[in-house]
Parts: C-alpha cells; structure tokens; sequence
C-alpha cells in the first residue's frame, strides 16, 4: 500500500504545492472499499482555494493523472477516492510478501528509537499465578510490535524479589523446609512455606517478630539471610524462565526490586534536595494534594523504603542506562495510582522524560466457573493453566488428526498458542473471562483457528509440490483474491495502529480477518486444480497468505504448527 500512498502523496503535494506532511495527514482509509482504497478530505482546502470543498474535490480529481497505479480517481462530496489498481495491487503485494519474507510487515517507524518496556514483574515467593500472564503476554506482543517498527526494545523484568515476605519465607524454611522438596519444584513449595507461615502466625504471633528480624538480618547484609534469599531467587528465576520460554518470552533484563537496594538511599535524597519530601507522622512523604492524589511514601516510620521508592529509582537508572523515547509499565490497572503518583514525583523532581512514562494498564482475568481447580484455593497457577491447555489441545488434536506425528509438541503449540490469543484478542482495557471451550474452538475468533488455516495452506503447498517462481499475480483480480490482497497489503497499518494505541488485539483482530479472508477465497476459488497460470498465481497468493500469518502470529508471540 505504501507504494500508492506516496504515489497520492506526491501527486497531490505537486498539485497542491503544500507539505508532503499535510497530505500524508490527511489521507484517509475509507470504512467501505466502495469508496476506494484511499480518500482524500478536501476540507482544509477551502479557505486557500476559496471554493466548497465539494466542487475542489471534482476540479482536483479531474486534473490528477490516473496512471497505471490507479483504476479510477473520482470525487464525491467532499473526497476524493483513490481506487487502487487490481492487477498493480496483487501483482505489487505478492511480490513484496514473498520478496520480504520474515521481514514483511516491518516498518522503519523507530529507527534509532528505544522503548523499555516493563513487564510480567512476578512476585518471587508467591506463585507465577495467572494474574501475571496478562502483564507478560500483553507485554511480550508489544515488545515484538515495537520491535517490528525498527525501535528497540528492551524488556525488563522488575521482579518482585525483595522486601519482608523474605523473612517470613526464610523463617519458614528454616522451621520447617525441606531440601528435596525446595529443589523439585521452588516456586510451589516457597509458596507452600508462604502459605503455612500465615497459618502457623495465626496462632503464633511470635512468628512475625520473628519475619522481620530476618528481613532486618537481610537488609544489613547477613551472610546466612543473603544466601537463602540468593537461593530462593535463583531457583525461582530458574523455573520463570522455563515458562517463559514455553510463552516465546525473554527478557534484556532481570533487574528486579532488589536491585536498586544501594541506589535507594542518592533517590530520596535528591527528592530531599529539591524540598519535595516531608515527615508526616515519622513517615517520608511527598505530598500531592495539589495534583489530587494522596501522598506518595517514601520511607516508613522504620526507615524501610517502599514500593515507589524502588519504581522512582528505577525510573532514573533506567533513563540513564537506556536513554529511552519512551517506557511503558504493563501493569494491571489496580496500580493506576502508584504509577501516577510516580510519575508525577518524577516531573517535580524535574525529569521532563517522566512524560515519555506511560502505565498500559489492563483489566482482570477470570476463569468461567468449575472448568479449573486451583491448588491453593483462590489461587490458580499459570503453569496448570498452559498444562491444562496443552492437554485439552491435545484430545482435540488425536480425534482430528490421529497419524499425526509430532502430537504433543503441536498440542503444546496449540494450547498454548490459545490462551494467550485468548487474552490478546479482547480489549486491553476489559476484564476478560477465560472460556476453555471458546479459547479452543477450532473454527472460534481463536489462535487455533489461524493456525489451522495456516496449517491448511502448508498443506495444499505441500500437495502442490514445488511452487514455481514465474508467476503472474496480475491475473488474481476476482473479488475474493482482491480481498484477500487488501488484506495483506493493511498489516503493516495494523502493526502501526497497534502500537499506537498499545492494543496488541488490533494484529489479533487482523489475523482473524484474514484467516477468514482466506478460508472464503479457498472455498470459492480452485487452486490446485486452477489451469495451469491460475494455479501458479493462487499457489504464490496463498503461500504470501501463509507467511503474513507466520509473521502475525510471531508478534503475539504464537507459533505456527506446519501441520495439525
Ligand atoms: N511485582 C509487581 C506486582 O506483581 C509488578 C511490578 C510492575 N513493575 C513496576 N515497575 N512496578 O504487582
């Protein structure tokens, strides 16, 4: 689509003599395809020209040269509607797909730009709960998405890796911990420990006095305290990072809370400098009445840092380290206060960046009722919920496809590929309910769904044989393999719009589109059996339908399974 863009773009900027900028701000992409690939508003235009935007419209249509990039350049009302040319489009689209491959789709949007991104953040010493897939999925799509649009990203991962829950769990493990247990399985077992410890300190309060003398043991550098927290730290981050890799998540960076322990005390210092801070009831604070929030903590009573002490902290370091455009916190929206109240201690610490700090917040995530038990209660742990997946993905696949080879690695790819397509797809914003059956419905608004269409086309190539090279896409101008072309020529459009809103379900939406694009064009239109020029073009069309969902997919960080 680029190419017709800056073909409107330069005729008219020449025409008009005005900024190629104007033009290109205000060229539209119409609702309908009836009103053309592209339009142009004529508006602006009236006072210069001193006419009705109407009658511009129709003077400026009838003086641009339609050219062989376009079919027809016509006004109505105030528009003008550029309609691509069929046989240009295919022939220009396909071409790119399969010239770029991979590639395809990408953008130089951010060349030499950085966006942080800061997300997934468990807690260590409670469980990898559900709660904190949406922050990693959402969080993983749009590193990728950035990352498609030439910026670089960087993700971090501000582990919750510090503070007085570590003196409960070394008290609990030194009273009652085993070895073994710990080894096998670290991040159920310290929550196990976390748990009993609340139980146990229920009926016997010495146990907290008890927490927090370790804690204090910790933060003075106790040698005995530091190991088992370095361990604790270690295995868990062990086993994150095997779920992460069966979520295709990494991270540039495990910096987590503990990491700014020695840089605390130069923050709240500088914040003291600039007479910001105040003691309130021993506490200190910066107050934000003015700003309508309540006061952001900075030290309690006890001198213990906090929560935004650690975020202001790691704000500045990271600026400095990064020198980023812009940093986002995948955060659920339950911490819309704290990010704000960061953020502004922030710009009244000077940091004109602070602008550039954005909370993406999102909404809850529920299970519908009974289709999963939890371990602990209330509780449901992210890795039953990919096993469970897994296994249901897996039963459909044996009545499907039985003398398929590699099941269970496809059944993992399935399984886990629809929940988090699951989670993608809906609005950020929403609390989402978990739906075992809709996630996995094969012919659903699913991961599943594109990966069978994906799956499908892989195997039509595969019955083709070879694809040959020399083919004429100019012959796919029949309305379902134009609608499927369009389609393909918007994913970059749909990349843009989803990093500009932060909404990875926008490459969701788009990837059902055309999957169902796809599956409506294979359902009227003959491809192996096509004569023998047909043939050629549609096998090159669908193999370009192929790699667009491949590189969508990847941006939501799904994989796609050749067969299934
Ligand atoms: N560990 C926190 C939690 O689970 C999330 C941390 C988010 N990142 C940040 N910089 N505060 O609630």
């Amino acid at each position: 689509m680029q190419t017709f863009r800056d073909e409107i773009i330069n005729l008219l900027s020449g025409l008009l003599s005005v900024d190629r900028q104007q033009v290109e701000d205000d060229l539209e992409t119409p609702p309908n395809p009836e009103l053309g690939d592209f339009a142009f508003p004529c508006f602006k235009l009236a006072k210069q020209f001193k006419n009705s935007p109407a009658k511009i419209a129709t003077d400026l249509a009838e003086k641009l040269p339609v050219g062989e990039l376009f079919e027809r350049v016509e006004a109505r009302g105030p528009y003008i509607n550029f309609f691509c040319s069929r046989k240009k489009l295919a022939e220009l689209t396909v071409a790119a797909v399969l010239g770029e491959e991979s590639r395809y789709g990408r953008l130089p949007l951010g060349d030499g730009k950085t966006v942080v991104i800061d997300f997934s953040a468990p807690n260590i010493a409670k469980p990898f709960g559900v709660g904190h897939l949406r922050s990693t999925v959402i969080g993983n799509s749009l590193y990728r998405i950035f990352n498609a649009l030439g910026y670089r990203s960087v993700g971090i991962n501000h582990l919750g890796d510090w503070g007085t829950q570590f003196g409960k769990l070394i008290v609990a493990y030194l009273t009652w911990g085993e070895d073994e247990r710990l080894e096998e399985n670290p991040i159920t077992y310290l929550y196990e420990l976390y748990v009993r410890f609340h139980r146990e300190a229920e009926a016997n309060p010495s146990l907290e006095e008890e927490a927090r003398a370790w804690f204090k043991k910790l933060e003075d550098g106790d040698r005995q305290a530091q190991k088992l927290w370095q361990r604790f730290r270690d295995l868990s981050l062990t086993e994150f990072k095997r779920i992460y890799a069966i979520l295709n998540v990494s991270f540039d960076s495990y910096q987590g809370e503990s990491f700014y322990n020695e840089m605390l005390d130069d923050t709240v210092n500088a914040v003291e400098e600039q007479g910001l801070a105040r003691l309130s009831e021993g506490a200190l604070i910066v107050e934000l009445e003015q700003e309508g929030m309540p006061p952001c903590l900075l030290r309690k009573q006890d001198g213990a840092t906090l929560y935004a002490t650690r975020d202001l902290c790691a704000a500045i370091y990271r600026q400095q380290m990064y020198q980023f455009d812009r940093m986002l916190y995948v955060v659920g929206a339950d911490q819309a206060l704290h990010f704000q109240q960061v953020f502004t201690v922030l710009k009244k610490m000077g940091h004109g960046w602070a602008q550039n700090c954005l909370h993406i917040p999102f909404g809850l995530i529920r299970f519908k009722e009974g289709k999963m038990s939890t371990r602990q209660g209330t509780l449901v742990f992210l890795e039953d919920v990919l096993d469970r997946a897994t296994e249901l993905a897996g039963q459909i696949i044996r009545e499907k496809n039985p003398s398929l080879e590699n099941k269970a690695e496809v059944a993992r790819q399935v399984g886990v590929g629809a929940v988090i397509f699951g989670d993608l797809s809906n609005d950020r914003v929403k609390d989402i309910e978990f739906d075992w059956e809709k996630i996995l419905d094969f012919s659903g608004e699913t991961a599943p769904y594109i990966q069978y269409s994906h799956a499908r086309i892989c195997s039509i190539l595969r019955k083709a044989g070879s694809r040959s090279d020399s083919f004429d896409a100019g012959l796919l101008v029949s309305e379902e393999e134009q609608v499927v072309i369009r389609s393909l020529a918007r994913f970059s459009d749909a990349i843009v719009r989803a990093s500009e809103t932060y909404k990875s379900s926008i490459v969701a939406r788009y990837l059902i589109d055309l999957a169902r694009d796809f599956n409506k064009f294979y359902h009227q239109c003959p491809v192996i059996q096509a004569e023998e020029n047909m043939r050629d073009a549609r096998l090159a069309l669908i193999d370009a339908v192929r790699q667009v969902l491949v590189n969508g997919l990847w941006l939501l960080g799904i994989d796609a399974p050749k067969e299934m």
